[in-house]
């Protein structure tokens, strides 16, 4: 049985466990067929600074993101981390299913084409790991195909905690308000919890933060007009 994650592990000690290993009996990397890919890197405010800042900030040892997509986002914090020797690993959590935005317009070619229907069903996933594969970062991206509940429920059972979590799932106010409520109660002391798209067009963010914020008797900051952040501090333990 194992008791504790460390994330850094690769090999497994008797009560610990690597993160990729406890979620993955076969690594999802192995044996990929890259012939039928190109990198395709799109995403939504995935470079921007706020990344960079907290890295070097927090210098995280885990870094959880609740939404992914080709993995934009994840690529430049993976890429800086190993830039700036952050010893870290970045949990992806997606159904890869896109959010439900995606498939209410056929004619946004963004949203909907890029799902990359197969028989109905989106094969962007294969895209994302392509993308990790071919720039070398299998060794800091562990890919956890799940809705963002189902994995607060899995990290809440296996008692593991992040210094940094990023929220760029759902933008739907009761989703972003339960990823806000679940994930805020896995940030460590010390730690942060941010998200993209605290903007008029995405109004569910917005309120999903002041709601939550409001209730907990939190502040929160908005930085380059777009990034929610709020902070944990030492003292706190629950969310
Ligand atoms: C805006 S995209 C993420 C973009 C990515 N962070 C980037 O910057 O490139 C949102 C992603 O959230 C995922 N998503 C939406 N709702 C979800 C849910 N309830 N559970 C897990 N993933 C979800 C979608 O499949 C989609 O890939």
């Amino acid at each position: 049985m194992v008791s504790r994650l460390n994330p850094m592990t690769e090999k497994s000690p008797s009560r610990t466990v690597s993160l990729m290993s406890a979620l993955h009996a076969v690594n999802p990397y192995e044996n990929f067929n890259p012939s039928d890919f190109r990198i395709d890197l799109e995403g939504w405010n995935s470079e921007r600074p706020v990344f960079r800042q907290l890295l070097d900030e927090l210098r995280p040892s885990l870094v959880i993101e609740a939404g992914t997509w080709k993995g934009a986002s994840a690529i430049h914090m993976a890429d800086w981390m190993r830039t700036k020797q952050i010893a870290g690993k970045i949990l992806c959590i997606d159904t890869w299913l896109g959010s439900i935005d995606f498939w209410q317009n056929q004619n946004v070619k963004s949203k909907y084409r890029s799902l990359k229907l197969k028989n109905g069903f989106p094969s962007v996933y294969y895209q994302f790991l392509y993308n990790i594969i071919h720039l070398r970062l299998t060794d800091f991206v562990v890919p956890f195909p799940q809705t963002t509940t189902g994995a607060y429920h899995w990290l809440k059972g296996f008692g593991l905690k992040a210094p940094l979590i990023y929220i760029d799932a759902s933008h739907l106010e009761e989703d972003v308000y339960a990823d806000i409520r679940h994930y805020y109660e896995l940030v460590e002391p010390g730690g942060v919890l941010f998200g993209d798209d605290f903007c008029d067009e995405s109004p569910g963010v917005r309120r999903a933060v002041e709601r939550f914020c409001g209730e907990q008797g939190l502040d929160y900051e908005v930085r380059e007009n777009q990034f929610w952040i709020i902070r944990k501090t030492d003292k706190e333990t629950g969310g």
